[in-house]
């Protein structure tokens, strides 16, 4: 079925404004949106696009933290004037299903970069009085928008969706019960969440948790959070505190807390105090995704356990009192080991990543018209592949073996024997040992 798509004008904050493309980009893929541009994002609040559905964009929006709304766009130009020409065209019976008389309306100015009077801001509104519509009554009704659903309309008029800008004062530090020096700005943390693009139910780690801002981030999406930590008094919140007036901190401050006041603690798995440098996790664990904010060596040191004697032991009955000495964990080695515990324990993603258009069947005498996927379980999906015949092959062409697919099952299936060949050569080592150890018949 052919869509049918509408413009809109996505109206972002004008904060971290170079975290919005990806932030936007990372949710339409997430929730697989189609969003088309009419002009290439560049650095201003709006953009121009287009949907097929208005349930893709309360979906975006809902979502989002770096869009304040969105609205159908009637009409755009560079002058007044011109916007009163264009506003004449547009077509009327798209316009009239909002004008109904039972309804209330609003009818807002919202301004860029300058700041107009009310007064001035009724005169723009009373310039669309001269407008010729022929019906001059309706005519303040100008901007009253309701969506295209007549009969199902949002309860707010104007904004087609907005985005989720009242989570960042929700989860604001100035309220957060446990913070600390470098708690990460909420708004920084949400934005990385989505670009985590957080479902709900992904497993999600930030291995320098610190206070556990990514944690609150990702856990109101969905996630369901866990956090590791050097600092053992940041963990238990025995740290100094970090508001000016606080001599003391509170008993029960922690990143636990800070869950219980967002109610989200059902999404709080727990944070261990580990030193990333000796990750203590399991070969398989598996994570959805890993957010994290690692020290810079600037508020914070850049340590691990570690020590630069040579031989170092200690006695055992030392051992339960040790507090072992820690060495400087360079920034380069932080993000050497964070790639490679990464790479090692994220879940792959992307299933079909070996999929790319060149790999597709191809024919000079034919031309693909259309590629559409469908999915069938997390790993796997199928495609539905249209070709329009162009020319009628020459002999040459008609002799053409290669056709630049590669042999699914050869890459796939070999491979997989392959692992479980290995597997079991893994678990006769394994019965072999234990035999060894333990006599015959303890193989388990
Ligand atoms: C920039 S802070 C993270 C702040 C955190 N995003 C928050 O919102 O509070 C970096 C954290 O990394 C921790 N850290 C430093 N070295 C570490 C190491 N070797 N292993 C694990 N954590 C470490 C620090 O204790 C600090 O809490």
């Amino acid at each position: 079925m052919c869509k049918s798509w509408k413009t809109y004008l996505l109206w972002f904050a004008q904060e971290h404004v170079e975290f919005r493309y990806a932030e936007i980009e990372s949710l339409l893929s997430l929730f697989k949106i189609d969003m088309r541009y009419l002009e290439q994002p560049k650095n201003e609040p709006f953009w121009i696009v287009q949907f097929s559905s208005e349930n893709d964009i309360k979906l975006l929006a809902s979502r989002s933290v770096s869009l304040r709304n969105c609205l159908e766009l009637w009409c755009h130009a560079k002058s007044i004037p011109q916007l009163h020409d264009k506003l004449k065209c547009f077509p009327r019976n798209l316009m009239e299903q909002h004008f109904k008389s039972n309804r209330s309306f609003k009818i807002e100015v919202e301004t860029f970069c300058k700041h107009f009077t009310q007064a001035e801001k009724i005169n723009k509104i009373e310039a669309f009085r001269a407008v010729s519509l022929t019906n001059p009554d309706v005519i303040f009704q100008y901007i009253e928008y309701y969506g295209t659903e007549a009969n199902n309309p949002p309860e707010l008029p104007y904004e087609v969706a907005s985005g989720l800008r009242q989570l960042i004062k929700k989860i604001s530090l100035k309220t957060r019960k446990f913070i600390g020096n470098t708690s990460m700005d909420p708004q920084l943390s949400l934005l990385m969440a989505n670009q985590a693009r957080i479902k709900d139910g992904a497993i999600v780690l930030d291995p320098f948790v610190g206070t556990g801002s990514l944690l609150v981030a990702a856990a109101q999406f969905g996630g369901f959070v866990l956090g590791t930590d050097i600092d053992y008094l940041m963990l238990h919140g025995r740290t100094k505190p970090s508001r000016i007036k606080q001599k003391v901190r509170d008993k029960n401050e922690s990143i636990r807390s800070n869950m219980q006041q967002y109610n989200l603690e059902h999404r709080y798995l727990d944070v261990l105090v580990n030193d990333f440098a000796v990750p203590f996790w399991r070969d398989d664990i598996q994570f959805d995704a890993i957010i994290t904010d690692p020290p810079y060596g600037i508020r914070e040191a850049t340590e691990r356990v570690g020590t630069i004697k040579e031989n170092y032991t200690v006695e055992e009955k030392h051992l339960s009192t040790h507090v072992p000495a820690k060495i400087e964990y360079g920034i380069s080695n932080i993000y050497r080991d964070l790639l490679r515990f990464s790479a090692k324990h994220l879940k792959n993603r992307r299933p079909n990543e070996d999929y790319n258009e060149n790999c597709l069947p191809s024919h000079p005498c034919l031309k693909l018209v259309a590629n559409c996927e469908q999915g069938l379980s997390k790993v796997t999906s199928r495609r539905l592949l249209t070709f329009e015949k162009i020319n009628h092959p020459t002999d040459e062409e008609l002799r053409m073996t290669h056709n630049g697919i590669m042999d699914f099952r050869e890459k796939y299936f070999i491979v997989r024997e392959e692992t479980r060949k290995e597997r079991r050569t893994k678990e006769a080592r394994i019965r072999e040992e234990n035999r060894l150890k333990y006599g015959k018949n303890q193989d388990k």
